[in-house]
């Protein structure tokens, strides 16, 4: 099975990587309980457990979990819904790295967590803030109109503000909340940009017919490379939001 295919920014593990600054907020000793909430290759759930602590990964996608099983066969992994989670008062800890932003019912979201949690236990999470990867999504949209299509904003990136006040709705007392640029170089070089938008905006592209698809990635690319491309590499404007709360 191949891991770090290089130039497919659909395959590449390197943005997990990103996710390891955030475990500094994880109890990983012996004896913690917890959930690694959309897991993927399930190499932050090693990571996680590499102290002693017991970690499930879990993630909607079959193939995901089954390259999880393959890359780490000593852990646990399961192929379920964040949407419904069959836990109750299990972990100490759920940590979840750039997920939440794919899924819009959040309020659903944290009240599942919520449930899964023992008492105190403690959510640690990032994702897409407010601006997150603008240029592209305002490129794609200019391009997506001038073909005849209003783009619909899929992803749910907000203000820390707005984030804060949904965590206590959902019985959570927030301990952080905060945002930050994540200047993000793409795999792919010259070809990075395009085929990051061919992955990620894969279910909004494919309302094209194909020739028009390739002319709404050139014209994406041509808005964005005045802003994003360093001359090697397209270097995107993530920014992220950070947030550590818990169950109250
Ligand atoms: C992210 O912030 O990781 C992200 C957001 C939207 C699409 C792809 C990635």
């Amino acid at each position: 099975m191949e891991k770090n295919t290089k130039n497919n920014p659909c395959k590449t593990d390197v943005f997990a990587e990103y996710g390891k600054t955030l475990m500094v907020h994880v109890d990983t000793s012996f004896g913690q309980k917890i959930l690694d909430l959309g897991c993927g290759n399930g190499d932050l759930s090693a990571e996680l457990a590499g102290n002693g602590a017991k970690v499930l990964g879990i993630d909607n996608s079959a193939e995901t979990i089954v390259k999880a099983r393959y890359f780490h066969p000593e852990l646990m992994f399961a192929e379920i819904d964040a949407l419904e989670l069959p836990y109750n008062a299990e972990f100490d800890t759920v940590f979840s790295n750039s997920v939440f932003h794919w899924i819009p019912d959040v309020d659903r979201l944290l009240s599942e967590i919520h449930r899964a949690l023992k008492p105190g236990g403690k959510l640690v999470c990032e994702f897409g803030a407010a601006s997150n990867i603008a240029t592209i999504r305002q490129a794609f949209a200019a391009a997506s109109a001038r073909h005849g299509h209003e783009y619909r904003e899929r992803f749910y990136c907000p203000t820390p503000d707005e984030f804060f006040d949904r965590l206590k709705r959902a019985n959570f007392e927030p301990e952080r909340v905060l945002e930050f640029d994540r200047l993000t170089p793409l795999p792919g070089g010259a070809d990075g940009l395009k085929a990051w938008v061919r992955c990620f905006l894969k279910n909004d592209l494919s309302l094209f017919v194909s020739a028009k698809q390739e002319q709404i990635l050139t014209e994406v690319e041509t808005a964005c490379r005045p802003l994003l491309w360093n001359g090697r590499e397209f270097v995107v404007d993530y920014r992220r939001l950070r947030a550590v709360a818990f169950k109250s």
